[in-house]
């Protein structure tokens, strides 16, 4: 009797295990080392003592938690960048509950981002043929790197015609106006200047001269506008664009061979003509109906969005621009329109391929 009890237990043991064991991807994500924590959100080497001033001014700004009294407001969504930007760590990206909504009103398409009134303001009215987005904030690490590229190798490499020929095309977002468009999750901000011009406004209701220096935005809360001084704005825009890019863990050759083998490097291109491996060629591509948000931004489709760049991927747990997917492998799976193609392949792949892919994108 004893030994039969002992034995069914072990059984139930067995069996729990099992279970665990199958529901276990099939390569567990690394933990990111404290080391490799603290390597995150550092500034870029070879800057200037200047520039590094200014980033630990902007540092200390991006962390500013503004009042009503400063300026915050009318309509807002936080009161300081870090709130939504501080995942791993500062400079980073946040997780689903700060997921941020942007109301987009045709005929214009012009976006209301602040979701919070102050008391004794009317709140924002869309019309009832508004559509909503909801956008999960980015890391920021590395992004001043994108400025450094040429526009002419990004009009190159975004290949509208499909020269190449393999399926897929894409295109720049404001691509008739005298600057291209590189920022946000559809390519809709030129420079990191206007981004954050746009940002201290549009999440916080801090009125600034960023968006154009000579133009100031106007809130109509009770503080006079602009309600901080330029630096404020040239600091900001040194610390994010001085942000270092996340590390590399190693390499991994086996999955770097079945990454190019997929093709996913017609949109995630590896790097730039002078080395920044940021595995994304910041052109808009069509990603199919599960990704149509009907709205147009600016010359973005509904269904087109930036290649997002590869880099830093182990430290995130989610993805996609509104975290859609929690899982690398499943994130790849749900690539469709003109990603179809590369998804399709990956379904295919055996199981060890998948496996070096996945162990691949966990080291850049
Ligand atoms: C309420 C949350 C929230 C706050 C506060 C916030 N952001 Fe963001 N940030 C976002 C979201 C969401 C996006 C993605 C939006 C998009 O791409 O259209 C984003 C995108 C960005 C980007 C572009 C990233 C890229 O990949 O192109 C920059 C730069 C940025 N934020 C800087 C800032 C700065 C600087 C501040 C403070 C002035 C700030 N953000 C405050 C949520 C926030
Ligand atoms: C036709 C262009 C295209 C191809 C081909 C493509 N991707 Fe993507 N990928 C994108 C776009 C665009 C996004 C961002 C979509 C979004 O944010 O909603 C993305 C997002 C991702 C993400 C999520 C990143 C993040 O920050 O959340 C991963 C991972 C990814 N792709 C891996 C791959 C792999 C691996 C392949 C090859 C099997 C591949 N992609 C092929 C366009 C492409």
């Amino acid at each position: 009797m004893l030994a039969a009890m002992g034995r069914s237990v072990k059984i139930s043991v067995w069996v729990a295990l099992a279970v665990v064991a199958c529901t276990k991807p099939a390569t567990p994500l690394p933990a990111p080392s404290p080391a490799e924590l603290a390597g995150l959100g550092q500034p870029r080497a070879g800057l200037a003592p200047a520039q590094l001033q200014a980033f630990a001014r902007g540092k200390q700004q991006f962390q500013r938690a503004y009042t009503p009294a400063e300026g915050l407001g009318p309509h807002y969504n936080q009161t300081a960048c870090s709130n939504c930007h501080d995942q791993p760590n500062l400079g980073g990206g946040s997780d689903m509950s700060h997921k941020v909504l942007v109301i987009f009103d045709p005929p214009t398409f012009d976006g209301t981002v602040g979701q919070i009134t102050l008391p004794g303001f009317a709140p924002p009215a869309p019309s009832a043929k508004a559509i909503k987005v909801f956008n999960r904030p980015p890391p920021l690490y590395g992004l001043g790197l994108f400025e450094t590229i040429p526009e002419a190798e990004l009009r190159a490499s975004c290949d509208p015609t499909d020269k190449d020929g393999d399926g897929v095309t894409g295109h720049l977002n404001r691509q008739g106006e005298p600057t291209v468009g590189r920022f946000g999750f559809r390519g809709h901000a030129q420079t990191l200047q206007k981004f954050v011009g746009n940002a201290l406004q549009g999440e916080m209701g801090i009125a600034n001269m960023g968006t154009d220096c000579s133009v100031t935005q106007v809130d109509g809360d009770k503080v006079p506008d602009p309600e901080v001084p330029y630096s404020v704005v040239e600091d900001l825009v040194a610390y994010v664009g001085g942000l270092a890019p996340p590390p590399r863990d190693g390499d991994h050759p086996a999955g770097r061979k079945v990454f190019d083998a997929l093709g996913c490097g017609s949109c995630h291109r590896p790097e730039t003509a002078k080395g920044v491996p940021a595995f994304t060629d910041l052109c808009l591509h069509h990603m199919g109906p599960q990704f149509d948000t009907k709205a147009k931004d600016i010359e973005a489709q509904g269904d087109e969005f930036r290649s997002a760049p590869l880099w830093g991927l182990r430290f995130r747990k989610a993805y996609f621009h509104d975290d859609r997917a929690s899982e690398l492998g499943q994130a790849i799976e749900m690539h469709g329109g003109e990603a179809e193609r590369a998804a399709g392949k990956y379904r295919a792949l055996s199981v060890q391929d998948k496996s070096d892919l996945l162990r691949f994108l966990r080291t850049l």
